[in-house]
């Protein structure tokens, strides 16, 4: 593997970012991190700047649709940086760059006979961005998504040959069974395909005015969708005349990381306009579930909307890696989540306090205590020859390859049960074999060896956690003296030197336990 290309889906800035965007940006930067440990990498985010949307809620606040954009892809990236998700480029689709090549790619796809001009009249919902069929709302005529009244509108739009392409993207999902993560997701893929049509992929100005214009028609706005999935190539400077080093080197993106709900622009329009246009498909689209708060919905109507920094406020976090930890989480692959107060003191205080970072406190306590902090000679030889650990090594060195089979399927959730699991066996590793006792009865080099042992897992433990936990894990790796930028393939279980390794003011717990306290108050906000 020689570069790891992943993006995230692009945010509509008609309003701030929530724990919904959050949770996504999150599950990608793990992937960033998790795939830095064994290659290159490059992540890009951003935010979907157009259509009718964002027209719509800059009238309503008195601002320019441009006005309300930069005040908000403004509150996107401020929320990013809080939460330490740290891609390598944010694409806004109101860049100059990205304008001009979406306008060259329609061009080529009219040239290429691929775009034609039709009177049309249809259902336009402004939550989804797009037409939809009357069999697809519900009973009330309502759009199932968004539970409001599509608009039915009249216009004479650009329509893209979607059906041209229906046979050759059906056949790739089913030669390619991992180019929809999780599988069972194809089948709905699938299904949609069946009766797919050709698509709208314009909006008459007297409708929409905040767009892309279509070149040599300036009554016409490109529509948002072409727009938006577009940025995945106009980000690493895709030119339909003369693509970029760095497109040539980034492209096919490895994975494109999006919410169950646009799984349909993305694993059909998305692969039909690359197959138009002659380019490569990318190599999976991992559509995660949403997450519910409290085990509803989260809308403005219901007035349970959370802003991602306001729990890392709440709880008065100094780092937000417990609140990724949770959201990482919160579900396995693919399916819905859910956010609580409660479940998020409870989880990040078992998990991150009470089972690792306590762990490796006492391990480190104990190692002052009994040895000044120095590891002797003996313990390392024992432990890496005869012994009781031995198996409780290659257990934890085993985990690295389970936890990158997981990443390899996209299952977060599960890579990080594995690294809880191994956290678990050496505590219960501690347990069995009591240091404290042996100490007591004056068996040193047991004791030592013993310690030891638990601080050879504990170095493996940060640099598989690192990407949950970025700043846990480099405080791990301090006071371990262990190089947290050690990729996967060269960790070993004999990280620990001879000497001595830790003063005892050095030893700090990594996390601090959510303070019950402040989640009460929380809830209370
Ligand atoms: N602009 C389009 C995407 C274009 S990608 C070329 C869009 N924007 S969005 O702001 O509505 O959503 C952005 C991402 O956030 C989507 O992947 C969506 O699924 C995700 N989520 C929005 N609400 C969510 C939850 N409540 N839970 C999890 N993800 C959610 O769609």
């Amino acid at each position: 593997m020689e570069k790891y290309y992943l993006t995230t889906a692009i945010d509509y800035v008609n309003g701030a970012p929530h724990i919904g965007h959050a949770y996504e940006k999150i599950l990608t930067d793990i992937i960033a991190r998790h795939y830095s440990q064994r290659t290159e990498v490059f992540f890009l985010t951003g935010t979907d700047e157009h259509g009718i949307k964002i027209q719509k809620t800059a009238k309503e606040q008195g601002m320019t649709p441009k006005e309300l954009c930069d005040m908000n892809a403004k509150k996107f990236q401020d929320a990013w940086k809080a939460l330490d998700v740290d891609y390598n480029k944010f694409i806004r689709t109101t860049n100059e760059y990205h304008e001009k090549t979406v306008q060259k790619i329609f061009k080529k796809l009219v040239e290429k006979g691929d775009i034609y001009k039709h009177a049309y009249e249809g259902l336009y919902c402004s939550g989804c961005e797009c037409f939809l069929n009357e069999k697809d709302l519900t009973e009330d005529g309502l759009c199932p998504d968004h539970l409001k009244k599509p608009e039915l509108v009249r216009e004479e739009n650009y329509f893209f040959k979607l059906t041209k392409y229906k046979d050759a993207i059906i056949k790739h999902i089913k030669e390619n069974p991992d180019f929809i993560v999780p599988a069972f997701r194809a089948n709905e893929v699938i299904n949609q395909l069946e009766d797919i049509q050709d698509i709208s992929v314009s909006r008459a100005k007297t409708n929409v005015e905040w767009g892309i214009d279509v070149l040599d028609d300036p009554d016409q706005v490109i529509y948002v969708w072409i727009d938006a999935l577009s940025n995945y190539i106009t980000a690493i400077c895709y030119d339909t005349e003369n693509p970029s080093e760095q497109y040539k080197k980034l492209w096919p993106a490895d994975v494109h990381v999006i919410g169950k709900d646009i799984l349909k622009f993305h694993s059909i329009y998305w692969p039909a306009f690359l197959l138009a246009l002659d380019l490569p498909l990318p190599k999976h689209i991992f559509a995660h579930g949403w997450i519910t708060i409290d085990e509803s919905k989260m809308s403005k109507s219901l007035g349970n909307v959370i802003s991602p920094t306001s729990v890392l406020e709440n709880f008065e976090l100094e780092y937000p890696d417990a609140f990724r930890y949770y959201m990482a989480t919160s579900a396995p692959c693919g399916r819905d989540g859910n956010y609580s107060d409660d479940d998020f003191k409870e989880k990040v205080n078992a998990h991150l306090a009470n089972s690792m970072g306590n762990l490796l406190n006492r391990t480190l306590s104990m190692l002052v205590k009994y040895f000044d902090g120095e590891v002797k000679p003996e313990f390392i030889e024992k432990c890496h020859s005869e012994l009781v650990s031995e198996s409780l090594l290659k257990k934890a060195l085993g985990a690295v390859k389970i936890v990158e089979n997981h990443f390899n399927h996209f299952e977060i959730q599960e890579a990080a049960q594995e690294i809880i699991s191994v956290v678990d066996m050496t505590n219960k590793f501690v347990t069995d074999n009591a240091p404290w006792t042996l100490a007591k009865e004056e068996k040193w080099t047991e004791c030592g060896q013993v310690l030891v042992t638990v601080l050879e897992i504990m170095c493996i433990v940060s640099a598989l956690i690192y990407p949950y936990c970025p700043n846990i894990a480099r405080e791990m790796a301090k006071q371990l003296s262990f190089d947290i930028t050690t990729k996967l393939d060269d960790l070993i279980c004999n990280n620990i030197k001879v000497g001595k390794l830790i003063e005892k003011e050095n030893i700090k717990p990594v996390f601090l336990r959510v303070d019950s306290e402040l989640a009460d108050k929380s809830q209370k906000k």
